[in-house]
């Protein structure tokens, strides 16, 4: 499966957002809400989406910073709500989709995932072109998973999310299990973290 983390590498949020332009952030698929906290320890505000109502209910004390917006429901329903109400670039860590340890929880969640769905909604999105955009879980799409219970044809196929994303302006970059669409105004200094990780 090659190199998998199981989260956002902190490192990344050393990138100079503020200079550009990026103040706040989005998550879909919460869970434990650690990648959350950390999103709300580098930005001004944070939405998280989490669609099973028992992950939901646990509201981790992660969760209670006021800049920390939590939300119940299926991120391809609700990323559409929260964008019309923000028209400055994000950070958005998309990571919502069906895992083993939530069999192991007997949570129903649907094994597969709402990319499709939330990339259609941020291609809708008048500042998507200006966003810091992260995917996790890239081996997911290529189908390249031994976990029990993984179906490959549940999943989008690389070609679909290309399909989707094809007129963003982002450079793509495929890094540690992640995708990455990085803005020109951090360009630079993203490929510098690649190097000094790689
Ligand atoms: C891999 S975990 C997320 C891990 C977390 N983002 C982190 O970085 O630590 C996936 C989460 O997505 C949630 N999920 C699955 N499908 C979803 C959907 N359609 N909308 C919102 N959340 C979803 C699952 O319930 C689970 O909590």
């Amino acid at each position: 499966m090659g190199s998998i983390r199981f989260s956002l590498d902190p490192d990344v949020l050393d990138l100079d957002f503020k200079g550009a332009g990026i103040f706040w952030a989005l998550e879909t698929g919460t869970w434990t809400g650690r990648t959350t906290a950390l999103l709300a320890s580098h930005f001004r505000r944070v939405w998280t989406v989490e669609a099973d109502k028992e992950v939901y209910g646990r509201l981790p004390s992660a969760l209670s910073q006021p800049s920390t917006r939590y939300v119940h429901g299926d991120s391809a329903s609700v990323l559409p709500k929260i964008l019309v109400t923000e028209r400055e670039p994000c950070f958005v860590w998309l990571d919502a989709h069906w895992f083993p340890r939530l069999a192991e929880r007997r949570i129903s969640i649907p094994p597969t995932t709402p990319l499709l769905k939330e990339l259609m909604a941020l291609s809708a999105w008048q500042a998507v072109s200006r966003s810091f955009i992260a995917v996790d879980d890239v081996h997911l799409f290529h189908h390249e998973d031994d976990r029990p219970n993984y179906v490959p044809k549940n999943w989008p196929k690389w070609s679909d999310i290309e399909q989707v994303t094809r007129t963003w302006p982002q450079r793509q970059i495929v890094f540690e299990d992640v995708l990455y669409f990085v803005p020109d105004a951090l360009l630079e200094t993203f490929l510098d973290y690649i190097e000094h990780r790689s």
